[in-house]
């Protein structure tokens, strides 16, 4: 897909992997949606920051039909907004494991739906959904992220399969540790520069977006070379 003028949309928009995938969007020329639950940082005459937290129905569909209704249509959705809790499965509170689902999974479930009546009438549109290196295999103490990631993988393997006929591309990522803010949340992984860089990450979403009609990358598995340093 050629991204100059085409309307996408990216949840969690206001850091890490999100806000990189907009900065690029933009750069290609592409008119840019971000869906952020706080403010973001972005400026730029073809980006709008719209507030919607992804695990509330609701406002994920207010959000989307406000760019339906100045543009008719969405080409590009990435659903990127996503959150871990790291433990032993027994000290996972309820809270923390019904969160992981909202967000990862349900939110996941509210963009696709949302965006794809547009995309199969125009016969077109990209659909990315971040899961993770978690979802393609089990890591101890990440159990629960490492289910949420794993149903990502699940839904977006059907979806492909349910939408190709439509012309629309659903390609699902797999990222290893990438350098964000994400670990926030963990007591023993911290950041570190020998992790994936978001803007290296967002790079490849691009790619994969750009390729040719009749071309569809379905899954895209990226690791760091050296991942301990
Ligand atoms: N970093 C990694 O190592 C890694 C590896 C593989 C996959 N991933 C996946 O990549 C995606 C992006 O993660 P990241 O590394 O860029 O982490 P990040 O820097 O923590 O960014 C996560 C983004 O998701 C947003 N978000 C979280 N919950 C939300 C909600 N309920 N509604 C709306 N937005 C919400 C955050 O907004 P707030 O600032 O408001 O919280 C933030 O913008 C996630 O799906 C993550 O699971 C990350």
């Amino acid at each position: 897909m050629k991204l100059e003028n085409k309307i996408a949309l990216v949840t969690g928009a206001n850091k890490g992997i999100g806000e990189e995938c907009v900065k690029q969007l933009l750069e290609a020329g592409a008119v840019v949606y971000g869906l952020c639950r706080s403010g973001c940082s972005v400026k730029h005459e073809r980006y709008t920051c719209l507030m919607a937290d992804v695990r509330d129905f609701a406002q994920m569909e207010k959000a989307f039909n406000t760019v339906l209704e100045a543009h008719g249509h969405i080409d590009v959705l990435i659903n990127n907004a996503g959150l871990g809790y790291f433990a032993y499965c027994e000290d996972l509170s309820l809270e923390q494991w019904h969160q992981l689902f909202d967000t990862n999974v349900s939110g996941v479930f509210y963009g696709c739906k949302l965006a794809l009546p547009s995309m199969k009438k125009q016969g077109s549109g990209h659909i990315i959904n971040i899961s993770s290196i978690a979802g393609l295999e089990g890591y101890q103490q990440v159990s629960a992220y490492c289910a949420t990631k794993f149903a990502v993988r699940g839904f977006s393997d059907a979806l492909y399969k349910e939408v190709r006929d439509f012309g629309v591309k659903v390609t699902c990522v797999y990222p290893g540790s990438v350098k964000t803010d994400f670990f926030r949340h963990s007591e023993h992984i911290k950041a570190h520069d020998n992790m994936l860089m978001p803007e290296d990450v967002a790079s490849q979403i691009l790619f994969a977006l750009q390729t040719p009609d009749n071309f569809h990358n379905i899954n895209l598995e990226i690791r760091p070379l050296k991942p301990r340093g």
